[in-house]
């Protein structure tokens, strides 16, 4: 990608835990495309995680924020202003917990706390951060705001609970956010749909080493990696990129349009060659 995509633009990043973390990635490649950052993620993953190293290499500043609480998103959008001295650009929603997931319940055996939980961190989080942008008027004209997301809003994957509908929540909340904010102050609102990422939210899925192995064998691309969805992302926060809006993008080599691929049938096949079953 070209130098300086992203020269004077300024952003609050989310959700960047450790070095796997796609919003780490994102991180470090609006940096190199000249952005000025602000990064921000829960006090307890400030304890647990490696955001400090991120912010001494990114040269920001970090401002603790849980997304589930909106005195903190708004202390965090108000001091990123006071920081950058203005409006800014753009904003990354890197973030994704399901209790559900973490314990292995089914979602057939959910509590509604739990339930709760997972549209409150996972999508209502998002609806908060862009309330409160737009009440503080904290984006720039021709802003970006993204967030991210999987196709498990739009198919069944076995394993991912409650985060599909968590994940359908988020990208119907960019739609509707994204007309008022496109209609009342030219700010896009996307998400981006992300392959399987072998990240810290990702591994906590029932099955996932399994996942990631179909996916790369379906998609005739491969699945991306967290390094190629951060290019993605510095693309829609650039000027490139003005009239995308409303839109859930799928970054994942092709695997959302696949149905069965020329490996699968032959597999497919050849485990009924293999089985001494009677569907032979
Ligand atoms: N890894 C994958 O396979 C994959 C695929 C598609 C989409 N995604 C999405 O990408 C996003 C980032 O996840 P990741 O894979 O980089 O994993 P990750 O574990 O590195 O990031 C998840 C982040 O969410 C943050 N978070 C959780 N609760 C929070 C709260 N209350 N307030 C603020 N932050 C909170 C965590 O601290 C963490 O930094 C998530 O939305 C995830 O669903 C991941």
């Amino acid at each position: 990608m070209g130098e300086g995509l992203l020269k004077g633009k300024k952003g609050v990043i989310f959700g960047a835990l450790n070095e796997k973390s796609i919003a780490w990635q994102v991180a470090l490649k609006a940096w190199e495309q000249g952005a000025g950052l602000i990064l921000t993620n829960s006090p307890v993953a400030l304890r647990l995680g490696k955001l400090q190293d991120l912010a001494k290499i990114t040269g920001s500043q970090v401002i603790p924020a849980d997304a589930t609480k909106m005195d903190e998103i708004e202390n965090l959008l108000s001091e990123s202003m006071n920081i950058f001295g203005g409006k800014f650009d753009f904003i990354l929603h890197s973030i994704g917990m399901s209790p559900n997931v973490r314990k292995d319940i089914p979602y057939e055996r959910t509590s509604y706390e739990n339930m709760l939980k997972t549209f409150d961190i996972s999508a209502l989080s998002f609806h908060r951060v862009l309330q409160t942008a737009y009440k503080l008027d904290a984006i720039k004209e021709w802003g970006s705001v993204v967030a991210l997301s999987y196709v498990a809003a739009q198919r069944t994957l076995s394993g991912y609970n409650d985060m599909g509908d968590a994940k359908a929540l988020l990208e119907s909340i960019a739609r509707s956010f994204g007309y008022i904010y496109g209609r009342d102050r030219k700010v896009r609102v996307n998400t981006v749909s992300q392959s399987p990422t072998a990240t810290t939210a990702g591994s906590g899925i029932h099955g996932f080493d399994s996942l990631i192995d179909f996916s790369e064998r379906m998609s005739p691309l491969g699945n991306a990696t967290a390094d190629e969805c951060a290019d993605y992302c510095v693309a829609l926060f650039s000027d490139l990129t003005r009239k995308v809006t409303m839109q859930n993008l799928f970054h994942d080599g092709g695997f959302s349009s696949m149905g069965m691929s020329l490996k699968a049938i032959e597999q497919y096949q050849k485990s009924f060659d293999e089985c001494d079953c009677d569907d032979k």
